[in-house]
């Protein structure tokens, strides 16, 4: 007699439609405040499809935006009064003076929108008080940057309701000034980072606010130039399926940290302002590891560098790939990253490796952690007609393993905030 526990049915994360959406964060509004909003603004998450890491080192990154946003609705007020509600925080309606915000001043969800508005008026837009209601279908602490969408939904709401004049308009799902959005994207990132306490590197930003419908965002960290790859997997028969590990992300923040240290570290003894210098540079490559190893920790830099640059390389193997229409063929290229991120630069976890390589046992062409790692998601691409397959082996792989079930989701490239 055999013991089987049933195989466990895969959980799905939907993305709602955005009158659905629109239509939550109105009616959380009107019922807290008693008041109609200005209007409804919304923000999408992210997955990144290659470049982990590379942001904070000048290099190359490759998001998209996933259908999966975050929805402000926003009034703009006369005085500096900040009223802030969310759906997703049982905590009540938060209260905050912007003339008594400075870094450090405001915890939890409320800095990163705080944070926002404080950015802008730092950098002399006149920006004041609003009352804003915050709903949201992009999975909290998944690794798929909610708190970047929430950030560029202020942003954009806080640039329609000041005027501020940076967000320009989204028309068949591309932003007509990027421009503005390139410096909007800035501000979120001084909100996350001084606001939030948050040393992240700006690809979350940059992807939420600048990425394009039905296309993938090739975004070079050092300039912050960008350019926009088709990535149109139906057509090719294929599906990209977001596995949200649901693993409690301890120590995230330190790790990230001390990632972020010992590439800087390294730049530092390499004499180069940033490891994208040493992943363009074939003599600077070649010495890394004779100037690197004689540390103390000289085996963890070399290892941290060797991700680095070789991650640079992937993004460019993957574009070539994909602009060559071969997208079959990024699959190795996602795996390699996953090897890289796993044992260079040690920011897997088992429950990502897990969720990879039961993916590909179940016919992934290649599947990757995506996102800073230490729990939160990876991404498999999957032939379209076994996206179904694929979630129940990974979800049977965490049952035998006894993790928790984990969830899973559609990704396709949706457009930007808005
Ligand atoms: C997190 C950060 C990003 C980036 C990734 C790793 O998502 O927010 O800036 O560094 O990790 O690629």
């Amino acid at each position: 007699m055999t013991t089987d526990a049933p195989a466990p049915q895969p959980t799905w994360t939907p993305a709602w439609d955005r009158a659905e959406g629109e239509e939550r964060a109105r009616a959380l509004f009107t019922a807290t405040f008693d008041a109609r909003p200005d209007g409804v603004w919304s923000a999408p998450g992210r997955v990144n499809l290659i470049g982990e890491h590379t942001d904070y080192n000048g290099g190359l990154a490759l998001p998209i935006a996933l259908p999966h946003r975050t929805y402000a609705a926003v009034a703009r007020r006369d005085d500096d009064l900040v009223r802030l509600v969310s759906a997703q925080e049982p905590s009540g309606v938060r209260e905050v003076r912007l003339a008594d915000v400075a870094p450090g001043t405001v915890d939890g969800w409320a800095a990163y929108v705080v944070g926002v508005a404080w950015a802008l008026r730092e950098a002399r837009h006149a920006v004041g008080g609003f009352d804003l209601a915050i709903d949201s279908c992009v999975p909290f602490g998944a690794g798929l940057s909610s708190s970047a969408a929430l950030e560029a939904a202020v942003a954009v709401a806080l640039d329609a309701v000041y005027a501020v004049g940076l967000a320009g308009a989204v028309v068949d799902g591309a932003a007509d000034d990027d421009a503005g959005r390139a410096t909007l994207a800035g501000l979120c990132v001084r909100a996350e980072n001084e606001m939030a306490g948050a040393p992240t590197g700006g690809m979350d930003q940059a992807a939420s606010l600048r990425a394009r419908g039905g296309h993938a965002l090739l975004l070079d960290c050092r300039d912050g130039a960008v350019r926009h790859v088709p990535f149109d997997l139906t057509g090719h028969g294929l599906a990209l399926l977001v596995v949200d590990t649901r693993a409690p992300h301890s120590h995230v923040d330190g790790e990230y940290a001390q990632r972020r240290a010992a590439c800087d570290r390294a730049a530092d003894l390499l004499g180069v302002p940033d490891l994208r210098e040493v992943a363009q540079d074939a003599d600077r490559r070649a010495q890394a590891e004779a100037v690197l190893a004689p540390e103390a920790d000289g085996d963890v830099l070399v290892r941290r560098v060797r991700h680095v640059v070789t991650e640079i390389d992937r993004v460019t193997e993957f574009v070539t790939r994909l602009e060559d229409g071969d997208v079959h063929g990024v699959g190795p290229v996602m795996d390699a990253s996953h090897a890289s991120l796993r044992d260079d630069y040690e920011v897997s976890c088992r429950e990502l490796d897990v969720a990879v390589d039961a993916a590909r046992a179940a016919g992934a062409l290649g599947a990757r952690m995506t996102g800073g790692g230490f729990g939160g998601s990876a991404i498999a691409l999957v032939p379209a007609d076994a996206v179904e397959h694929v979630a129940e082996a990974v979800a049977a792989a965490f049952a035998r393993e006894g993790l928790r079930a984990p969830a899973f989701a559609e990704a396709v490239a949706a457009p930007p905030a808005g």
